[in-house]
């Protein structure tokens, strides 16, 4: 029990969402079709099999299934939880709980429907202007994602996606629009979400389509190093058309623990943090290849392809904050058959200390409060919690009441977590709850792996009346708010 806050004044307590998750309206506005709308969903299978990597990998004959499928049909990325039509009501209960930021992305598709376009359609830029409007209207500030793994499919059929450095380019183009349109409106940009997918599932992260590549090893680092140089020259843009802007990057964490103290175990343990986080924020935050890559490179026989000026274009600019998800940790180990569990889109070795999700993602506060500390003492930057949450099953009561026990501990202990952290001394600027409304999963594609603190009335099918409803970790949420993060 604490008496006093143990967050700052002005700490930004907020909910995360993304375009394709939750926005639906595929085909209105002018929007293009991209790549997460070509994600179908297996009601067949099970929970496990739905977890295992080769379901979350995108093949050529599913992905041309999609592009040949004009309707919602069984891509359930195409209805999300319909904020494209709701998002009035939708931010007025975030105004209700008190939220003072809203993380959402924009989608590309919305803004150059092919990615390639001469101009942007006027009509996606007119309706991310309304949604921001609608938060100033309620002082919440707008945190963006400029790609939240939803890219134009036109650029993967047409150019291959990003292993093609053209892509920087249509990315630039597509951030300058931005800019020119939102500078007003953003209080806070990240022009990637979780950097790392590239590597952990290249579909979503670079879209590339694994059965389309020779050297998908090769494929997947020159496409990361694509982003990273237009992860750079959008800061660069960003901080001249709009000084003063704020710029971050963001990974999906991984904290790893050593399963032992055997050499074999540690090792394993400072190789994982290595090429699963550091190696992106070192190139983001630090401005530089580090050179521990360079060994992991040359045992897969990858070979980076810079442009001259790319290392003074990584070099000079940095980004102003780092920002992650946060959801579960694992084991590092030498041992092969050590037992497995399931991951953020990734297998996880399994930690017998902790308790698992009912999706198998092991729940760990602890793991937040390293993670921050780790973060800090290593770029010395602002942080911000851009995901945090906790999927489950919810059940709706006959009278519409809906109690989230499980949901609230969750949220509380990782909140908990945070305030250790900022004593020990970390800067924090923000904390968004990973789903604040109900919205399709990204990585097992149904609505019944829910996060929100309010309720979507709809099915892994895309049925239902898409009615709002508060569940108990709304109330929650709005009283930790309204006393800035101190519990009774
Ligand atoms: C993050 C993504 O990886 O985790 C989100 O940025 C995603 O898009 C979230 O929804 C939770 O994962 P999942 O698979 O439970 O939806």
């Amino acid at each position: 029990m604490y008496k006093m806050s143990r967050f700052p004044e002005n700490f930004l307590w907020g909910g995360a969402t993304a375009a394709s998750q939750v926005e639906g309206g595929f085909d209105q506005g002018g929007k293009g079709l991209d790549t997460q709308d070509c994600r179908p969903q297996f009601p067949e299978l099970t929970r496990e099999q739905k977890n295992s990597w080769e379901f979350k990998q995108m093949t050529t004959e599913r992905f041309n299934e999609a592009l040949a499928c004009k309707t919602k049909g069984n891509y359930p990325f195409r209805w999300g939880s319909e904020e494209y039509s709701h998002y009035e009501e939708d931010i007025r209960l975030f105004a209700e709980m008190g939220m003072k930021v809203y993380r959402l992305s924009i989608s590309w598709a919305r803004i150059y429907p092919n990615g390639d376009d001469e101009k942007p359609n006027q009509e996606g830029i007119d309706y991310y202007k309304r949604v921001f409007e609608e938060c100033h209207k309620y002082g919440i500030k707008v945190f963006v994602t400029m790609l939240h793994y939803a890219v134009p499919v036109h650029l993967v059929t047409e150019y291959g996606g990003w292993k093609n450095r053209k892509m920087i380019d249509f990315y630039l183009r597509y951030a300058k629009t931005l800019f020119e349109n939102f500078a007003e409106d953003v209080d806070y940009w990240l022009p990637f979400n979780e950097i790392n997918a590239g590597r952990f599932n290249p579909y979503n992260g670079v879209a590339l389509i694994k059965d389309q590549e020779e050297n998908f090893d090769q494929s997947v680092y020159q496409a990361l190093h694509h982003q990273f140089i237009a992860n750079a020259l959008t800061v660069k843009l960003g901080h001249e058309m709009m000084p003063g802007s704020k710029f971050g990057c963001m990974i999906a964490r991984f904290c790893h623990y050593g399963a032992t103290c055997s050499p074999q175990d540690q090792i394993t343990l400072l190789h994982d943090e290595q090429y699963t986080n550091w190696f992106y924020t070192d190139v983001l935050a630090g401005g530089a290849y580090p050179a521990y890559m360079n060994r992991h490179f040359k045992d897969r026989n990858v070979h980076v392809h810079f442009e001259p000026g790319d290392e003074e274009i990584l070099r000079c600019y940095p980004v102003d904050f780092v920002s992650f998800s946060y959801y579960f940790t694992q084991v590092s180990t030498a041992d092969q058959e050590w037992a497995k569990t399931n991951g953020n889109l990734v297998v996880a070795n399994k930690n017998p200390y902790l308790e698992s999700s009912e999706w198998g993602w092991q729940k760990d506060p602890m793991g937040l409060r390293i993670s921050l500390n780790q973060l800090y003492d290593r770029y010395h930057k602002p942080l911000f919690v851009a995901e945090n949450g906790l999927g489950a099953v919810d059940v709706v009561e006959e009278d519409g009441s809906i109690h989230d026990p499980y949901r609230i501990d969750y949220l509380r202990s990782h909140i908990d977590a945070m305030a250790d952290a900022i004593e020990d001394g970390v800067e924090m600027i923000g904390y968004t709850i990973w789903g604040i409304i109900d919205l399709v999963s990204c990585g097992s594609i149904e609505m019944s792996k829910r996060y929100g603190v309010i309720y979507v009335d709809a099915d892994d099918e895309g049925k239902g009346t898409f009615e709002r409803k508060k569940k108990d970790s709304f109330y929650w949420y709005k009283n930790c708010i309204e006393n800035n993060g101190k519990f009774e």
